[in-house]
């Protein structure tokens, strides 16, 4: 890999390897099916929200499934929400009443997850939310679902947030203890530089959470551990979220680690009425798109109450594995290369191989600047069939080509896979 990565308290050689995991977004919001911030949006009340919590029944949850498909679209980590904002907890903590043991679901729910996934040969990450709209020690905020609730405003004079912290970390304690080896903790999020008024007059950032001592309980516990960058202290990788960087992602001019993260339609968690949904083909170019430019990409789903993964994500990411059963040497070792792409194609390279990715198919030609007489052979990689260079001798009737450029000759007839991957061979 042409990359030159920093050194972070964590282990990131698998990481950077294995390009690929999947996000899973999963809480009683999925009852109310439009957004995981349902709470917030309609300013939603505890008490209204409960009957999410008093109907969570997921009966078809079989977390087995779930693994094996992410196992065959090509994912090599899962990344789980242990508590989203709405402070439901998916795993039977001792520090809360307000967990799926609790709700019809009847048991915790993390445990048989990280032991599928585990079985399938993923690598376990857990999401946290820093974020509590449940907790009574949590300040509201000018986020918070009862910003304008004129009540429950007044009890913010009795919460406490060190109280809250000691709950945070008590959790993440349980989380990072009671699991096995994790892989990747990913916390969401801080916003101490957003300005409220009066009573929701600051947000909330790494002194709230008392980030620092939250970074040292993570690593006593999981050392070699991955932190995100979500709790305002810089750790082993950064989370662009819902963006394509435009390149490599620099910090003070050195490239980082970094991980899109990315939904399939818009919203994390499951949205019946959403259809903005991707296609598979916007999917593959943007894992791809990542890898050259040495990122990750962590695709989410966001499973039914029932605790299924609906049909319209099941057909996207097995037409992700189909692409990745064919063309994932292209992605796992991969990072950046040196080379320069031409239009609307991507280059990855792992040492001497290095990938050029169509994402629209040229008539007849491609044109490779920098590489001539630096190839040793060229093949389409879906089937091993060879592709033909031209160096020197540039094809009928046409100018010659700047001297240092290699010219491909491609089938007219692009290759029935979503996005076709030429291998080359330097020399
Ligand atoms: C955000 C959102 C959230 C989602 C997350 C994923 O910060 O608050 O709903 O879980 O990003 O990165």
């Amino acid at each position: 890999m042409a990359q030159d990565l920093p050194d972070t308290p964590g282990n990131t050689e698998w990481f950077v390897h294995d390009r690929f995991g999947m996000f899973i977004h999963w809480g009683i919001y999925a009852s109310a099916a439009r957004h995981e911030w349902v709470k917030n949006r309609e300013e939603i009340s505890d008490a209204d929200y409960q009957k999410y919590f008093d109907h969570f029944d997921p009966d078809l949850y079989d977390p087995v499934q779930w693994a094996r498909l992410a196992r065959q679209a090509g994912m090599k980590y899962f990344v789980i929400t242990t508590k989203h904002h709405d402070g439901f907890c998916l795993w039977d903590s001792q520090l809360t009443d307000y967990k799926a043991t609790n709700t019809p679901a009847g048991r915790d729910l993390i445990a048989p997850m990280v032991e599928a996934f585990r079985a399938e040969g993923l690598k376990i990450g857990f999401y946290h939310s820093l974020i509590d709209w449940h907790h009574p020690e949590f300040p509201i905020d000018g986020v918070h679902p009862q910003r304008n609730d004129e009540e429950a405003l007044k009890t913010n004079k009795d919460r406490d947030i060190t109280k809250y912290a000691e709950y945070l970390h008590g959790q993440v304690r349980e989380l990072l203890s009671n699991y096995g080896k994790i892989d990747v903790m990913f916390f969401d999020f801080s916003y101490s530089g957003r300005e409220g008024e009066g009573l929701l007059s600051h947000g909330k950032g790494k002194d709230d959470w008392q980030s620092e001592k939250l970074i040292a309980l993570v690593r006593e516990l999981q050392p070699g551990i991955i932190i995100n960058d979500r709790t305002e202290i810089p750790q082993d990788y950064v989370t662009p979220e819902q963006v394509q960087p435009e390149g490599q992602v620099l910090l003070d001019g050195k490239p980082v680690i970094w991980e899109a993260c990315q939904t399939f339609s818009g919203s994390w968690g499951y949205y019946r009425d959403e259809f903005t949904w991707k296609s598979p083909e916007m999917l593959i170019q943007m894992l791809i798109d990542g890898v050259s430019k040495g990122g990750n990409l962590l695709l989410n789903v966001g499973p039914t109450a029932r605790g299924e993964i609906e049909p319209r994500a099941v057909e996207r990411l097995e037409a992700m594995g189909e692409w990745m059963r064919l063309h994932k040497r292209s992605i796992y070792g991969c990072g950046p290369s040196e080379f320069q792409a031409p239009p609307d194609c991507r280059y990855t390279q792992n040492g001497e191989r290095l990938y050029l990715h169509l994402f629209a198919w040229p008539f007849k030609h491609v044109r490779l600047k920098g590489l001539a007489g630096k190839v040793a052979y060229a093949q389409l990689l879906n089937d091993a069939s060879e592709i033909k260079l031209i160096e020197g001798q540039p094809p009928r009737r046409l100018e010659p080509d700047a001297p240092e450029t290699l010219i491909l000759e491609l089938p007219a007839v692009k290759p029935p896979v979503t996005v076709p991957v030429i291998e080359l061979f330097l020399k």
